[in-house]
């Protein structure tokens, strides 16, 4: 898949091994702009890895094949009800920022799950998150509402707003 992303064009591709350490390090610059994740450190590669679904994970590569972005899914439950409602995240690389990579990575997730049978995609964003709840809107989620200091980060209770995109596909 080749995606117009500005000033020059990326291409998005299963995000495999081969890109875990530019993933990862991706992952920590989000991490350490604060208003990403409660998450405090990146985890490593076996347990991101192990936690992410094979199937709902891609990578934005720059033309020299350097990793722009990331998105994966996770389950959100074993229940059978639940059993099309996965949850993601999606991270781009402070220089590769306001050209569309985050864009092109959530519309290659919402093509593989709706594919899947997947019907729900959701997300809980910080709502200092500009720019991720603008991305995610553009993208078709909308807000469910915001829980409010629903758990500390460094210390500080922080609300959190959850998003959703509930597939037309799929009835
Ligand atoms: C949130 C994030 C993924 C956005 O990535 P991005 O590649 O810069 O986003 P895009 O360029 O695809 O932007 C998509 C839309 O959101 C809008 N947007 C992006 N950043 C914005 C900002 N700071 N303020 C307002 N709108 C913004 C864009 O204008 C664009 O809309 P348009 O198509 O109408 O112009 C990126 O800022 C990031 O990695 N942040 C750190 C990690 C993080 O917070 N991840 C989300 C966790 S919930």
């Amino acid at each position: 898949m080749s995606v117009g992303t500005g000033s020059s064009s990326s291409v998005i591709v299963p995000l495999t091994a081969e890109h875990a350490e530019q993933v990862l390090a991706i992952y920590r610059a989000g991490i350490d702009e604060g208003n990403a994740t409660f998450e405090t450190t990146p985890p490593d590669w076996e347990t991101f890895d192990a936690a992410k679904l094979p199937d709902h994970r891609f990578v934005a590569l720059d033309e020299h094949g350097a990793v722009l972005g990331w998105v994966a899914a996770t389950k959100v439950s074993d229940r059978c009800a639940y059993a099309g409602v996965v949850e993601h995240s999606v991270y781009v690389h402070p220089a590769a920022r306001g050209r569309g990579v985050a864009s092109a990575l959530l519309k290659a997730l919402i093509d593989s799950t709706e594919q899947a049978g997947v019907w729900t995609i959701q997300s809980g964003i910080f709502p200092e998150n500009a720019a991720s709840l603008a991305v995610h809107q553009r993208a078709g989620f909308r807000v469910i509402g915001t829980r409010e200091r629903i758990g500390r980060h460094h210390g500080r209770w922080r609300d959190v707003v959850l998003v959703e995109r509930r597939s037309p596909a799929i009835d």
